[in-house]
């Protein structure tokens, strides 16, 4: 589900606004004349300016076989483009990077572009996009063909091609990889490398240690199976994440996610048709832990599974919480809404009225949702809360799935809605390599679980 009809009708109340239409036209009147302003300072230029931030920025995905839907490597293909170029770059529509500027603390592989980057390029497609001295050129950049954290410990891949039909809606699909360890295994980091990067826009990873995805897988045609939240399954831990065009993260030292012995891994892709019959293969990448594990890695969550969207509504809030049981560390946030959200924002609330911002995502795009490391661990303390304001939009828009719009409640389906906001954390102080210590982070957050959820029934029941 894609927002074209959207973006296709404001490119020109943004060209308009950028002044590029009159612009471009002013330009070529001047250049027929044969005159430039003398005193006008000198714009910048492809060579020299642009293509380095397009290599910094763009390339990732803007190149031959990628998910970006052309290249931009040459002068030629940014020139054609120059105008939307400085409309998406302009709105933050690209890169796709979601979270606010400034807002929480700083993020690992950030790929916004910096205020002084987006005036380059706004002047330079103003400015006609000349193209420089090709001297100035700066040599291509290189890009990683193999595994960028070096070869993993254990790589997993499907036994079959999938094959992604050339048109119609995204699709959901989860492979099932048994890893066949032999005992429980501490892993500090996690890659992914897609056969077909057209279509890969995201991937999320699962630890199923029940058998259940196995079933599902069993009983649908074909490898694996359709699902379109989550892996489908009642039980299962959170491995890791991947979207198009982002840098695999390394856990820091001392920390690790758990494998436990015999467990599957899901892969969950999410393929995005690109106007051709096309297969992928994704391999998964495991990286052993290295040195002593201190601190096990889990995932929790501020939910609300209570929620009403009522139909024809356009800005309705929805809050989540989640009380923070013990001292904590969080490493990684991951907000989640499906096709009906706007916006959502965490914060930190402690015990003496304090609020620190953790992360805003002020424009949600269901297609480039992520996942987001923290420079550094940031301190949850016992007793603090995780709040969570969402709004959600149920009109009849272009991204809506009911149409008409009808009231929207929790579910999995791409009809319903969800308001989560994922944290990853470790104990803190939690030191595994001190015998007798448990990692029972996981079995903590089981009990709140269970304790809020006898509450609200209670509360209920009254
Ligand atoms: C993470 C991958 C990624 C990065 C990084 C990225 N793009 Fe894109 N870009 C895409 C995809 C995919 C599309 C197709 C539309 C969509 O899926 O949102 C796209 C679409 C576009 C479009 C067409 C927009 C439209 O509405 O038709 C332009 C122009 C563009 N990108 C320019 C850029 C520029 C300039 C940069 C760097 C400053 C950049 N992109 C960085 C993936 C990316």
């Amino acid at each position: 589900m894609r927002l074209g009809v959207v973006r296709g009708a404001s490119r020109l109340a943004g060209l308009l606004r950028l002044g590029l239409v009159a612009g471009v036209a002013g330009m070529l009147a001047a250049a027929s004349h044969g005159q430039e302003p003398a005193r006008k300072k000198q714009p910048p230029t492809f060579t020299k300016d642009v293509a380095a931030i397009l290599q910094a920025r763009c390339q990732n995905c803007h190149r031959r076989d990628h998910v970006g839907p052309f290249p931009l490597e040459t002068y030629e293909q940014a020139r054609k483009r120059a105008a939307d170029i400085a409309v998406v770059v302009a709105d933050r529509i690209m890169p796709p990077w979601k979270p606010e500027r400034g807002f929480g603390p700083k993020l690992k592989h950030d790929q916004s572009l910096t205020p002084e980057e987006m005036a380059i390029i706004e002047a330079w497609a103003e400015a006609g996009a000349p193209r420089g001295d090709p001297k100035d050129m700066p040599p291509p950049r290189r890009f990683a063909t193999d595994w960028k954290l070096g070869t993993p410990d254990l790589v997993l891949e499907p036994a079959e091609d999938f094959a992604i039909p050339a048109a119609g809606p995204d699709t959901y699909r989860c492979f099932v990889l048994p890893t066949n360890l032999v005992r429980d295994t501490f892993l500090s980091a996690i890659d992914f490398r897609p056969s077909n990067l057209r279509v890969v826009h995201h991937i999320t990873a699962f630890i199923d240690v029940s058998g259940a995805a196995r079933q599902r897988d069993e009983a649908e045609a074909g490898p694996g199976y359709t699902s379109f939240t989550g892996p489908g399954i009642p039980d299962f831990d959170m491995l890791g994440f991947w979207a198009a065009g982002h840098e695999p993260i390394s856990l820091p030292k001392g920390i690790g996610i758990r494998m436990p012995r015999q467990a599957d891994v899901i892969l969950q892709i999410h393929y995005h048709p690109t106007g051709k019959s096309e297969v992928d293969r994704t391999r998964l990448g495991l990286y052993a832990a290295r040195g002593p594990v201190k601190q096990a890695l889990h995932w929790n969550a501020a939910q609300n599974f209570e929620f009403q969207l009522p139909a024809r509504q356009s800005h309705i809030e929805v809050k989540a919480s989640w009380f923070i049981p013990l001292d904590l560390e969080a490493l990684a946030v991951s907000p989640h809404m499906h096709l009906l959200g706007k916006d959502m924002r965490m914060t930190l609330a402690y015990r003496d009225g304090r609020t620190l911002d953790l992360i805003s995502i002020p424009d949600w795009d269901p297609a480039w949702q992520s996942t987001y490391h923290f420079e550094k661990p940031i301190v949850l303390p016992a007793g603090s809360i995780v709040k969570v304001v969402a709004h959600f939009d149920n009109s009849a828009h272009a991204r809506n799935p009911n149409q008409p719009p009808r009231l929207v409640k929790w579910g999995h389906s791409v009809n319903d809605e969800m308001c989560d906001a994922f944290i990853a954390v470790v104990k803190r102080d939690q030191d595994l390599t001190v015998p007798g210590t448990r990692d029972d982070l996981a079995e903590i957050f089981a009990r709140q679980r269970l304790r809020n959820f006898r509450k609200e029934a209670a509360k209920r029941r009254r």
